[in-house]
């Protein structure tokens, strides 16, 4: 069982029974999916922070998919198989989680998401890892507690990453190439953006790269849903035109790319 501190106080937390709780008597309680709710009123930003319940399903329906199982093959082709403790920050509905946690062990694993949603969705996929709702700025987690942190299409809190992660641990990036979805872009825009990705430029001298893999993916959409669904999971989704993204109908039976770039650093 991973060992959590308190976000109002930093002391050790403690599971009984259903529930966490420090010796300064804050306690949180674990909800009957599993899954257990760190995340303080005052560190929230609004109600529902994080990806929506739509968001959230349009996601679970297109990873369930397999499109990305050549990413997730690849982010676990790079991994040991030790038994030390990890974490993915922005899990999502824990689609690749599961997937590191039958390499890693889920004893020793941590999802950590600060949209309930997402969380709720993913605690169903595996009890015996420890699913948090909390924020990736502020991790209920010790100094120097982690082997590992996986970041995936999420935003890169470079201090509590640096903070809990062990000297000597990895830090496994994934973000979006510059060919990613090239016909959607196409489809949605009149000029599309150029924009690779590179975690060094949130990154400091506190890492060290080990490495950077592009993967590109090619398949055939089956239907408008599951592009719609695909379109969801982006962040086209809030910035193209409405009557744009009504079109992107005319994609199925049409070849889609993705294009990832994995990089891996070292904590020093
Ligand atoms: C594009 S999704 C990626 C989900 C998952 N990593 C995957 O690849 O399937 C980004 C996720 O980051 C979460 N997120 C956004 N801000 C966050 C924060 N401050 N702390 C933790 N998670 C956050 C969202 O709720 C959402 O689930
Ligand atoms: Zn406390």
């Amino acid at each position: 069982m991973p060992n959590l501190k308190c976000p109002s106080c930093d002391h050790p937390l403690q599971l009984t029974g259903n529930s966490w709780h420090c010796d300064n008597g804050h306690r949180f309680d674990r909800a009957k999916r599993g899954y257990t709710n760190l995340l303080l009123a005052q560190h929230r930003r609004s109600r529902a922070p994080g990806d929506d319940k739509a968001m959230v399903q349009a996601r679970t329906a297109f990873l369930e998919l397999g499109r990305y199982q050549p990413l997730a093959d690849a982010l676990l082709a790079g991994l040991g198989d030790d038994d030390q403790p990890w974490l993915d920050i922005g899990c999502g509905e824990g689609w690749y989680t599961c997937q590191f946690a039958q390499r890693l062990g889920s004893d020793n694993g941590v999802g950590v998401d600060i949209s309930k949603f997402a969380v709720d969705a993913a605690a169903k996929r595996d009890r015996a890892l420890t699913w948090l709702v909390a924020s990736g700025a502020r991790l209920p987690l010790f100094n120097d507690s982690q082997q590992r942190i996986f970041v995936l299409f999420t935003r890169l809190f470079t201090d509590d990453i640096a903070r809990v992660l062990k000297p000597g641990g990895e830090l496994i990036v994934v973000g979006t190439g510059e060919q990613h979805l090239l016909p959607l872009r196409e489809a949605l825009y009149e000029e599309v953006r150029q924009s690779g990705f590179d975690a060094g430029k949130f990154l400091d001298a506190r890492f060290t790269q080990i490495d950077s893999q592009d993967i590109h993916l090619e398949w055939i959409p089956d239907d408008e849903q599951e592009l719609q669904n695909l379109l969801a999971m982006t962040p086209h989704h809030w910035r193209a035109k409405p009557e744009a993204k009504a079109g992107i109908g005319k994609l199925v039976g049409k070849a889609m790319n993705a294009h990832f770039v994995i990089q891996r650093w070292r904590r020093i």
